[in-house]
């Protein structure tokens, strides 16, 4: 039987991937950033899932406006790292898992949610930069990953409460799987931030930590809030924020909170980063 094991948060702004990319870590702006996933990259060592579900939003790379999936499972046995303009990221090829994400697309689909069933495409920042903070520059990612890609750039995007739900359907799906196989989830993206209009470079802390406290121990609540708020309190691309809510329903009710980092700013955004442990499965 698979199991998960554990949820991971964070941010996925670009620019971070770029700072490590061009050996900019250190530097005095970059380095308190870095500073807060010593833990996790350690924490991720320890815990080295099989495989991780992958959580994000691809930003119009893979998917243009001609064609929108509101939710997207990659089957592909690979994935490329997207060009963005500036030439693909220097990072391992992310290699999938097509057998564990076609018993997901059955298992959700047949649950009634609606998946677009992707066996070829290419992945940007919105996965990419997650990779790198969580495990460094290793010649070969350590784990396979199933990216699993939501709309939330042209509107309107899922709700919180469909996302949660949806992360349900999943742990349902993983756990009825019939290999052995240590899952994680990650929920991507976010925190506060609005990247253009009169509110651009916009900021919440007060929105972020009421989101972070709310997703760990009453994320039932958290996911009726609807998506007005999360405009209004955290910027147009706060609304990443609701993918956070899948990889919460894929947890226990009850999960331990491992690490919590949350600094202001990386370029324009509100770097938010949470490591939950299911307690049945994540002691160590
Ligand atoms: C930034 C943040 C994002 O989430 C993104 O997709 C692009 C840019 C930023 O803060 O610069
Ligand atoms: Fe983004």
């Amino acid at each position: 039987m698979a199991k998960i094991t554990a949820g991971v948060t964070t941010s996925h702004v670009p620019a971070i991937g770029a700072a490590i990319d061009l050996g900019k870590t250190q530097e005095p702006y970059w380095a308190p950033v870095f500073k807060g996933y010593e833990f996790s990259k350690r924490w991720m060592a320890d815990n080295r899932p099989d495989v991780v579900i992958l959580v994000y939003n691809d930003h119009a790379t893979a998917f243009s406006l001609d064609l929108i999936p509101t939710f997207a499972i990659g089957c592909a046995a690979r994935f490329q790292p997207a060009d963005e303009g500036w030439g693909p990221r220097p990072v391992p090829i992310v290699e999938g898992h097509p057998e564990l994400a076609s018993h997901i697309a059955q298992s959700v689909i047949q649950s009634d949610f609606d998946l677009t069933i992707v066996n070829k495409m290419d992945v940007d920042h919105g996965l990419t930069v997650p990779l790198s903070l969580m495990c460094g520059q290793p010649a070969a990612w350590p784990f396979r990953v199933i990216p699993f890609a939501v709309n939330v750039v042209q509107y309107p995007p899922p709700s919180g409460n469909r996302c949660y739900q949806l992360g349900k359907a999943i742990l349902k799906a993983v756990e009825s799987f019939d290999q052995d196989l240590t899952v994680q989830i990650w929920g991507t993206g976010g925190m506060s931030h609005q990247l253009q209009g009169p509110r651009a470079g916009l900021i919440n802390k007060e929105f972020d930590q009421r989101f972070l406290d709310g997703l760990v121990a009453d994320p039932a609540a958290l996911a009726t809030m609807p998506h007005i708020n999360y405009i209004r309190e955290a910027g147009s691309e706060g609304i990443e924020l609701v993918m956070w809510l899948i990889m919460r329903g894929a947890l226990d009710p009850l999960v331990r909170e491992v690490y919590r980092f949350y600094h202001v700013p990386a370029s324009n955004t509100a770097v938010g980063h949470l490591i939950l442990e299911n307690r049945a499965h994540g002691a160590r």
